[in-house]
Formats: C-alpha cells, sequence, structure tokens
C-alpha cells in the first residue's frame, strides 16, 4: 500500500521527535515483508528514514501475542549494538515509546540486499558468512564484558513467548518422542545467562549493503545464552540446502566460515562448551522450523520435511558435540543428492 500519509497518531509523534516538522506533510509508504510490526518508509524533508511500530498480534498463521512493548527493547538492543559494532546496525534517529515506534537510517535497497534473497538465488557469499559471524561474535564478547546490561533487557518471560515456546515447545508438542530433550533445551536456554542475544538472526532479518551485514528486527533481544543467535543463523543454513540443494556445499562451507569467524571472539566462556550447546540447540530449532508454530514456507513437501525432521530427531537423542560434526552429518543428506 502506498499513503500519502500514515497514522496520524504516527505523524504526530515524529512530529514530537523532530524528524519531521510542524507543517510537513511526508508520504508515508507501508513497507511489506514483516510479521510483527507495521514498517514505513517516511519521505521527510530530511530526507527518507524508516519508522518501525510493533504490533500485539503477529502476522502468521498460529495464535501467537507478545507485548508492545518488545519495541523498547529492539531500540535499546540497536543502541547498545551501535556502541560496540556500530557498523553492524542501521543508525537510530528517535524514539517515541509512548507510541511504541522508534525511526532508524533508511537503507536504500538500491545499496541494500536482503541476505535471504542472495540464498534463495542459490548464492553462496563466504565473505558475507563470515562478516555475519565475526559481527555476531563482537556484539557477544563486548556485551558479555558488560554484565550491568543484564537490567536493561528484562525480557526472560517476553523470550519465553516468542521463542522458546512457539518453538521448541510447541515442537515438543507435535513429536512427544523427543519433548523431553525440547524440554531440557528450553531449561538449559533460558538458564544461561551470558550476553545481550538478538534472538532473530535470520537471513530474512540481515540486509547486506556496501559496508557488509547489518542486523534488523530485534526485537527478541533477551539477555542470555549466545548459543540461542549462533544455532539460530546456522539453522537458517543448514534449512536451505534443502531448499536450494544445488549450492548446499556453498551452503555448508558459509556454516564453517560463520562458525569459524564467531569463534575467534568467543572469550567470556569456555569456546567447547559454548559449542557443544550450540550444537545441541541446533537440532531443537531445526525441527522447530518444521513442527513448531512458525515453520519455513519454503519447505513443503512431506519428504523434505522428514528429512528435516528425521536429521532433528537423531541428534536430539545422540547429540553431536561438535558444529562440524552435525555439517558432515547434513552433508551427507544433502550434498550428495545435488551431485
Ligand atoms: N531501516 C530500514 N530501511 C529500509 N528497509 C527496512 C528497514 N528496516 C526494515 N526494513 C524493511 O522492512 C522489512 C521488515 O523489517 P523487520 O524489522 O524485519 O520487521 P518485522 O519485525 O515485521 O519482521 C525488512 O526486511 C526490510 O525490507
Ligand atoms: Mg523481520
Amino acid at each position: 500500500m502506498t499513503g500519502d500519509q500514515g497514522p496520524s497518531e504516527v505523524l504526530e509523534s515524529l512530529r514530537g521527535l523532530g524528524l519531521v516538522g510542524a507543517g510537513e506533510r511526508p508520504a508515508m509508504t507501508a513497507l511489506t515483508g514483516g510479521v510483527a510490526s507495521d514498517i514505513w518508509r517516511v519521505d521527510a524533508v530530511r530526507g527518507p528514514f524508516c519508522v518501525k511500530r510493533a504490533l500485539a498480534k503477529l502476522k502468521v498463521a498460529a495464535d501467537w501475542r507478545a507485548p508492545v512493548i518488545r519495541n523498547e527493547y529492539e531500540v535499546a538492543w540497536f543502541e547498545t549494538v551501535a556502541e560496540a559494532v556500530p557498523e553492524a546496525v542501521p543508525e537510530i534517529l528517535g524514539h517515541d515509546p509512548d507510541s511504541g515506534l522508534f525511526a532508524m537510517a533508511w537503507l536504500d535497497p538500491s545499496n541494500h540486499r536482503l541476505w535471504k534473497a542472495d540464498l534463495a538465488a542459490g548464492i553462496a557469499d563466504p565473505a558475507v558468512a563470515h562478516a555475519v559471524g565475526d559481527r555476531l561474535g563482537r556484539i557477544h564478547a563486548a556485551t558479555a564484558a558488560r554484565p550491568e546490561l543484564a537490567a536493561r533487557f528484562p525480557t526472560d518471560s517476553i523470550f519465553h513467548a516468542i521463542r522458546l515456546e512457539p518453538y521448541l515447545e510447541a515442537a515438543g508438542r507435535v513429536r512427544p518422542e523427543v519433548s523431553a530433550e525440547l524440554a531440557a533445551l528450553v531449561a538449559r536456554t533460558a538458564s544461561t545467562k551470558r550476553c545481550l542475544v538478538h534472538g532473530d538472526v535470520s537471513p530474512k532479518n540481515i540486509q547486506v549493503g556496501p559496508t557488509g551485514p547489518l542486523f534488523l528486527d530485534a526485537e527478541c533481544a533477551w539477555w542470555g545464552d549466545p548459543a540461542f543467535d549462533l544455532a539460530f543463523c546456522l539453522n537458517h543454513l543448514l534449512l536451505k540446502c534443502q531448499w536450494v540443494p544445488k549450492a548446499a556445499s556453498g551452503f555448508l562451507r558459509c556454516f564453517q566460515t560463520m562458525t569459524a569467524a564467531y569463534f575467534a571472539h568467543v572469550d567470556w566462556e569456555d569456546a567447547a562448551a559454548l559449542e557443544a550447546r550450540v550444537a545441541r540447540l541446533l537440532p531443537g530449532l531445526f525441527l522447530a522450523r518444521i513442527d513448531g508454530k512458525s515453520p519455513v514456507e519454503y519447505l513443503v513437501e512431506d519428504r523434505d520435511k522428514s528429512r528435516v525432521r528425521d536429521a532433528a530427531i537423531l541428534w536430539l537423542k545422540t547429540p553431536p558435540s561438535t558444529l562440524a560434526a552435525l555439517q558432515a552429518d547434513w552433508a551427507k543428506v544433502v550434498v550428495r543428492e545435488s551431485e
């Protein structure tokens, strides 16, 4: 939809933030693509910028509600990361907690592409995977070194409601044979409090620009287990192998590259212990993208779903302790077929 103006309360809020002049009536264009928020491009006199306002109910089939206050934690995530790794985030231009919205720099589509679109096209660029792992590792390391930040992200219950429940617990209800393993993953993840977690590091939330990948959509921000972010993102690289089989070996190389780049920054805990947590959590998330409340839209054939499900259940029952072992297992399933 292209509107001349957005909702009047949004315009008022932008005036209050000083981003729009008193007499100015900028065009606001609603963007599609997100499931959790209203997002507009605002063409103001100062130049284009982007506004994001959280919705009370997500636009997915299963009923899945999350408090609008998550918009505040999203801004807090961006502001915190801007202090440590500024090149990894768009600049925040203003924030209005009363209206539940914030404004950020416009990422021009002429020089930014969604990483998911590249992957869908079979483009497996190890430089992007390296930069994602590198930036994520730096964000985790910088925030792990600032434990006082935990107080800024009291989001345990939101994280449970929008991540642990719809993914891991929901999958456990559908697959009782691994519900105990999934419950154990929920318990361990929820009680591991180490650093600032983004919570939705997915290729659909990563824009690749002239200075590398930028993370968007931080509304699952949580003070917790770094394993969640790495497992969440690596999970997508495994799933993409099934989606675009001809690029499977490239995606698995990206998996390796991202892992190595990330672990170069792990100084806040024993790297092998963290890797073991990632390797255990990843199968839970793998299964969740088939049997949880937010299944990936691109795996629809029963055969494709079964392959993911079978591998996930096997890994949940006999967990691999390293990511290399997990990657090698999956390569046996997906690479042979594409060659
Ligand atoms: N700063 C921005 N500049 C340009 N486009 C943006 C910006 N922020 C978000 N978008 C667009 O909106 C889409 C959804 O944004 P996102 O923050 O992921 O919202 P949701 O929480 O609804 O998924 C992005 O994939 C991108 O296309
Ligand atoms: Mg998003």
